[in-house]
């Protein structure tokens, strides 16, 4: 083979692998900050990428998570929340009373989020924390319903994702994921059977899949048992403190504070809680 030849089989090579590793599947396999850094860099685009549809968000979102709830005033929690998807959809439901908090890693991200919810005039509903969907800072059992959408694959170790998510969803709650389909990503996704099983064995009864969009399915569950209804309470007293793990959060002018062990979670001008630089 010819230098010339050579040379241009590598930069095919090369650049091939970094389109894969970095644009078609978004970082995931080289590590959580990868991923992060580039939803931070896509954030102000993300929303322009995707255009979500509001009545197609109502009518396979909003609608069916509300129907199958006792009432209207669920505690939610949104892992990954990005930019809002979630949370605007079942605020823009005439019916729902409930409240939402929503997790996400990239500030960028939930930036965006923030500002739609403030133009929205939702913050009565929504309380966004920038924090790891990995360890999430709440007790066991303590949501009505725990969504995930379009963002297990992109944790370090979906499994694990799934895990944390399921740990703080009520016995008989409700759980909202999604299943990627039509895409190449060894080890981080799942055929409908393998899901159904592993959703199983984490304690989800009746796990069902419906269509949705070319890349995903809808997956619809409930955690075994039945524990009494949540509904709306507020947001801070939900939470545990990320380091001495008390359940003693105050809500303070611009911070929520732990008054167990005094650690500082600052909220950021956009009302974002930052988990993420609590000290
Ligand atoms: C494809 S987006 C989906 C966002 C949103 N759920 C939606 O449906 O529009 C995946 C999101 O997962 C977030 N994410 C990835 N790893 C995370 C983690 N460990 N904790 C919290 N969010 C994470 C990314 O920052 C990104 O916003």
């Amino acid at each position: 083979m010819s230098p010339l030849v050579t040379v241009i089989a590598l930069i095919f090579i090369v650049g091939f692998a970094a389109w894969w590793l970095l644009i078609d599947t978004e970082g995931v396999y080289l590590g959580k900050r990868v991923v992060i850094w580039l939803y931070d860099v896509y954030a102000s685009r993300y929303d322009n990428i995707k255009q979500y549809d509001d009545v197609e968000e109502h009518l396979y979102l909003a609608q069916p998570l509300l129907a199958k709830l006792p009432a209207t005033d669920p505690m939610v929690l949104d892992v990954a929340t990005g930019t809002g998807r979630l949370p605007l959809a079942l605020c823009q439901h005439a019916r729902f009373e409930g409240h939402i908090i929503g997790v996400e890693l990239s500030r960028k991200m939930i930036t965006q989020a923030a500002e739609k919810i403030a133009n929205e005039h939702f913050h009565e509903y929504v309380t966004l924390l920038w924090a790891d969907g990995t360890a999430l800072p709440f007790p066991d059992d303590s949501f009505d319903v725990v969504t995930c959408m379009e963002a297990l694959e992109f944790m370090p170790e979906p499994k694990a994702a799934l895990d944390e998510i399921i740990r703080v969803l009520r016995s008989g709650g409700l759980l909202l994921t999604t299943r990627r389909i039509n895409a190449y990503m060894p080890s981080r996704l799942w055929e409908e059977k393998e899901m159904a099983d592993m959703l199983a064995e984490r304690g989800i009864v009746g796990a069902t899949f419906q269509t949705w969009h070319t890349d995903y399915e809808l997956v619809w569950g409930q955690k075994a048992g039945h524990s009494p209804y949540i509904g709306v309470i507020p947001p801070h007293e939900v939470m545990h403190c990320p380091r001495c793990q008390q359940q003693a959060i105050l809500d303070e002018d611009s911070a929520w504070r732990c008054s167990n062990c005094n650690l500082v979670v600052p909220c950021g001008t956009d009302g974002v809680v930052e988990v993420m630089r609590a000290k």
